[in-house]
This record gives structure tokens, C-alpha cells and sequence, in this order.
């Protein structure tokens, strides 16, 4: 991969179809045997917190292989004052395409813009092999927890201006934009649109089920 074997640009809504069977193919046995993150990106487009200005993909081959998405979710300190930040996700590249840089095109590519927007703080939960190299950190370094002070190993905090988390306690009040994909039904009827695909067992599950029970102290 070098800068001009591909293009960076705000998903629309032909890309609609691609970018959710693109979901599917990343994440399928990922985490669970299947997946909802396509079902997941598809529901969030008409989200109240779903912010379309930063859904952008990534594009070489004549194809899309990689996008991203966010979200408004909420940081609250312990004297009630409130700030909006962003939630990241689901960010994806098409297997075979993985490992080459275009990850970190996409997420860089959308830090700036999320910048110029007024945006100061990026939140996501996931494999923190992922993120470090991003400049995420723990969110125990930011002092950012659930209520009840809790401080979940895979949620992870990015400052995009220096300092604008300035130390205090933040509680995280993530978007509920992913609560949809409780809904076991829905997932599997919007999973029938796509050609059939077989759920398994792979270790990456319990690597996932490591990181998302565990906590820092
Ligand atoms: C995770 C994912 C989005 C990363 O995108 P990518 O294009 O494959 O990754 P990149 O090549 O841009 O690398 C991003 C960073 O990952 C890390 N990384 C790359 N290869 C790695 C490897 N083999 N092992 C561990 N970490 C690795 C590095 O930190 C790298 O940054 P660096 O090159 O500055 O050091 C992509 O692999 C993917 O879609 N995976 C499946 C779905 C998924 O897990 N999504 C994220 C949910 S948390």
C-alpha cells in the first residue's frame, strides 16, 4: 500500500449494500460464532447519535475494503458537567486486506476531520493491539470509568487535543446505537439477504471473551 493506490471518502448511500456485507466478511466468527456488526451498521445509519459526516471508506482495486463509523456518546464528570465525545466503530477491513495500512489510513484520515468538527475525544472498546499504535490509551489513564468505578481492560481512550480530558473523573455513558443487535431475530432475518455463510468456532472468541471481561484496578 502507498498514498495513491487508494481513496479516502464519505460513505453514501450506494455504498450502503457493499459496506454491510464488508462488516459481515471482517467480522464474521470474530468474536462470536456469525456476527451483527452488519446488521449493526445498518440500523446506526438512522441512529439520532449516528454522525454521517465522519462514515467514510476506504477504497483501492476498484472496490471498498475497509470503513468506519461513530457516534455521539457522553463523558460525565462528578459534578454533572457533561461533554459530548465520540465512540468509534465498527472500523473494518476486508480480509486480505488486512495488516497493509488501511486501517490507520481510515482512522487518521477521520481523526482530522473529527478535529475540524470540534470533536476532542475518541472512545472505543476493542483489542487494544488494534489502538495503541493510534495514540489510544487505557481508559485508566484518563480516569474515564462505568459508573461504580469501573475500568473494562478494553476501553480505550484517545485524545485528539492534548489534555482535553484534563485528569478529572469522567463517567462514560456510551451511544446505545448498538442495543439493536440484542435483537437475535432481526440479526438473523437481515443476515438472510446475504449469500450463506457457515457459524464456527475460532480462537479469536476467547480472546475476545478475555478482553471484554476483564478490568483494570
Ligand atoms: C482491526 C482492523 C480494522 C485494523 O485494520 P488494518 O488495516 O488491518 O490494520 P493496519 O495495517 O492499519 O494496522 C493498524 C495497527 O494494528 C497493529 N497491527 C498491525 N498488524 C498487527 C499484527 N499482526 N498483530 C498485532 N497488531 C498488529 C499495529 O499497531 C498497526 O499500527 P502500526 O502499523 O502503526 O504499528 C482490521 O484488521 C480488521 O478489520 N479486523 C477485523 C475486524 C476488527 O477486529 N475490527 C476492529 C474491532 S475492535
Amino acid at each position: 500500500m502507498n498514498n495513491n493506490d487508494y481513496i479516502i471518502r464519505k460513505e453514501n448511500k450506494n455504498d450502503y449494500r457493499e459496506v454491510e456485507n464488508l462488516n459481515r466478511e471482517a467480522f464474521w466468527n470474530l468474536s462470536v460464532p456469525g456476527c451483527s456488526e452488519h446488521y449493526f451498521v445498518h440500523m446506526m445509519r438512522q441512529h439520532k447519535d449516528f454522525i454521517p459526516e465522519l462514515a467514510h471508506v476506504i477504497e483501492t482495486d476498484g472496490k471498498i475494503v475497509g470503513c468506519v463509523m461513530y457516534c455521539n456518546s457522553l463523558l460525565r464528570d462528578e459534578q454533572g458537567r457533561e461533554k459530548t465525545v465520540l465512540t468509534m466503530g465498527p472500523l473494518c477491513v476486508l480480509p486480505g486486506y488486512q495488516r497493509k495500512g488501511y486501517g490507520k489510513a481510515l482512522l487518521e484520515h477521520t481523526f482530522k476531520l473529527a478535529l475540524d468538527m470540534g470533536y476532542d475525544t475518541v472512545i472505543n472498546f476493542g483489542n487494544p493491539d488494534n489502538y495503541v499504535a493510534r495514540g489510544y490509551k487505557s481508559c485508566k489513564k484518563y480516569n474515564v470509568c462505568f459508573e461504580g468505578d469501573v475500568f473494562p481492560a478494553a476501553l480505550l481512550v484517545k485524545e485528539l487535543k492534548e489534555g482535553a480530558l484534563d485528569g478529572r473523573k469522567w463517567f462514560y455513558y456510551p451511544s446505545d446505537s448498538d442495543a439493536c443487535c440484542d435483537d437475535t431475530e432481526a440479526v438473523e432475518e437481515f443476515d438472510k439477504l446475504f449469500p450463506p455463510k457457515v457459524k464456527a468456532w475460532q480462537p479469536s472468541q476467547e480472546e475476545f471473551f478475555i478482553h471484554s471481561h476483564s478490568v483494570i484496578r
